[in-house]
């Protein structure tokens, strides 16, 4: 239903695209043409940035999608490799997961790692061209796979899988006589995720032309701004063939060229590493991140699929009004306007500061129905007679006096209100946290919103 217009007006883009590509962008054309593979991986739910904060706003499917389509249609050869954890193991993340299940399926990738991610939640994923070469099973993988004169072959380990997948000993026992073979027209690449320790055992096992790892930071975690500063943090320095994904698919990381000839074995780094020489400089020079800002944001292919995403949330927002307004509860809330009576200069302090402009700044987005970012932008969204709707509770929109000072009905409508100081009162840290307020400290904050 409704599929054909958009995938003309794909088409018709990708062609207006080429022309402009091969006529505008001759130069950058012909300098790119350099870069043989792309990984983005470790998406961990992230389907979007939130737009909180212009220094965590990086990545998503839109732009991922953007890119990926580009590079494909410049360089139809480049290998397009996904790391795995794409989804989210909050529960509360469903609809996003199905969602980025299915902008995956319309990446055009080489080999996806069926990591820890997918292992813990295999129901409705996607049908990629995942490997997994140490499991212990057959399941939705392959062990290994060719394209082309490549192939690629996935390991993934950790303690809350370890049920699943052999560890690195006992995986390369089985495969240590084949890699003994030396099979000139074959170039192995490995996706990894696990820990440094096997990392390490992999590195030394087979001279790879190419290690891609998975991020190795726990999840929740961000690209630090100090990352993007200086991505080289993301790649494995003791170890120049392996390259670290950005987490979050907040940045697509490039290589250069995979042919063999050109650069030293991995064999031949380790032993220079080894006898204390330094690293040639190329292979880490062809080692770049593109970080996705919102240039990548416009014309992207993954738009329909997000504008999907986004029907589903409000769709889900209205279920879920509807719920609350059945259960509602005599509300403990009463919004600021019933303060300005008697804590006017407060309320014009308030009033003034950005807190009280929270909504409107997701009506703004069109993100208003959705309860992630609905959550932090208004008056007790989760809590009992908590705000609903801009309909249904207008008076809660926005952060209010009772998100810093707890509910205030009780005290704003006493005939005599008395001191019920940090009753119920919320600190800046819970709004106030990674990625949403990357810059946040109490006392610069503080002095723009203080009365
Ligand atoms: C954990 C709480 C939290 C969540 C969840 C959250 N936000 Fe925010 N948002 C904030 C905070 C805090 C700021 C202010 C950041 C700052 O300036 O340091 C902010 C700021 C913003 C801004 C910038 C406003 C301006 O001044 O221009 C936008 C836009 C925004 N949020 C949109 C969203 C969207 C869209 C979502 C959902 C995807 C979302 N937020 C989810 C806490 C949150
Ligand atoms: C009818 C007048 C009145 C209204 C309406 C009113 N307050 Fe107060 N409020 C007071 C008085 C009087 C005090 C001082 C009590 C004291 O210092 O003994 C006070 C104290 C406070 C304090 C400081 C002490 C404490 O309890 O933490 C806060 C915060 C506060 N009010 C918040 C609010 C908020 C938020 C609203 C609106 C939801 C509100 N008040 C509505 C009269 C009012
Ligand atoms: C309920 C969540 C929440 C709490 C608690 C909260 N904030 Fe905020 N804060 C926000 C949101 C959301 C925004 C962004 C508003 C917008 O522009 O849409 C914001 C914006 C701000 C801004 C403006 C930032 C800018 O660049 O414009 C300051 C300053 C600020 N908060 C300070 C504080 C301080 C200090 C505290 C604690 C005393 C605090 N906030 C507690 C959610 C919260
Ligand atoms: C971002 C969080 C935040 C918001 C929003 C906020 N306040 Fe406050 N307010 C505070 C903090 C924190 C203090 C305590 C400052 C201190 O201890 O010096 C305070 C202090 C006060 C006090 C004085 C308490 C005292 O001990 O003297 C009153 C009254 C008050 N706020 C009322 C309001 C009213 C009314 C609103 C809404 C119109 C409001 N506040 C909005 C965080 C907030």
């Amino acid at each position: 239903m409704g599929a054909s217009p958009p995938l003309f007006a794909s088409f018709l883009f990708r062609w207006i695209f080429v022309c402009l590509a091969s006529w505008i962008w001759w130069v950058p054309l012909v300098q790119a043409s350099d870069i043989d593979w792309l990984a983005v991986g470790d998406l961990r739910g992230f389907i979007a940035p939130c737009g909180c904060d212009p220094h965590t706003d990086l990545g998503g499917i839109k732009r991922i999608a953007t890119l990926l389509n580009r590079e494909h249609m410049m360089h139809p050869a480049a290998l397009i490799f996904h790391l795995g954890n794409a989804v989210s193991l909050q529960p509360q993340d469903a609809i996003k997961n199905q969602f980025i299940q299915k902008a995956l399926a319309q990446f055009p990738l080489s080999a996806a790692l069926y990591n820890v991610g997918e292992l813990l939640h295999p129901d409705g994923l996607a049908d990629l061209p995942y490997v997994l070469s140490n499991a212990k099973k057959k399941g939705l993988y392959q062990s290994q796979r060719r394209v082309g004169a490549y192939e690629i072959w996935g390991f993934s380990w950790s303690e809350t899988i370890k049920a699943d997948v052999e560890t690195w000993d006992a995986f390369a026992a089985v495969y240590q006589h084949m890699w003994e073979k030396q099979e000139p027209d074959i170039h192995r690449i490995l996706l990894f995720s696990g820990p440094t320790s096997m990392l390490q055992q992999a590195a030394h096992a087979y001279p790879w032309s190419l290690i891609v790892s998975a991020n190795a930071q726990p999840y929740g975690t961000v690209v630090s701004e100090d990352e993007r500063k200086n991505p080289a943090q993301l790649i494995r320095m003791d170890y120049p063939f392996v390259r670290m994904v950005p987490l979050a698919g907040q940045g697509i990381l490039r290589g250069g060229r995979l042919t063999l000839a050109e650069a030293p074995s991995l064999t031949g780094l380790l032993q220079q590493k080894t006898a204390g020489k330094s690293m040639p400089p190329s292979v880490l020079e062809r080692a770049e991140i593109t970080w996705l800002d919102p240039s990548y944001e416009g014309g992207s292919p993954g738009e329909v699929v997000f504008a999907e995403y986004v029907a589903a949330e409000a769709a889900f927002f209205t279920e879920e009004k509807e719920r609350k307004k059945k259960d509602s509860v005599s509300s403990p809330f009463i919004g600021a306007e019933a303060c300005k009576a008697c804590h006017l200069q407060a309320y014009e302090a308030w009033k003034g500061s950005s807190h009280a402009k929270a909504y409107g700044t997701l009506q703004e987005k069109n993100k208003h129905q959705i309860s992630e970012c609905v959550s932090c932008h208004v008056v007790g969204f989760s809590q009992p007679g908590g705000f609903i709707s801009a309909e249904d509770t207008p008076h809660l929109a926005g952060v209010q006096c009772e998100n810093c000072h707890g509910p205030r009905k009780a005290h704003a409508t006493a005939a005599n209100p008395v001191l019920v100081k940090g009753e119920g009162s919320m600190p800046c840290s819970t709004c106030h946290i990674q990625p949403h307020s990357p810059s946040f400290s109490r006392d610069a904050y503080w002095q723009r919103v203080k009365h």
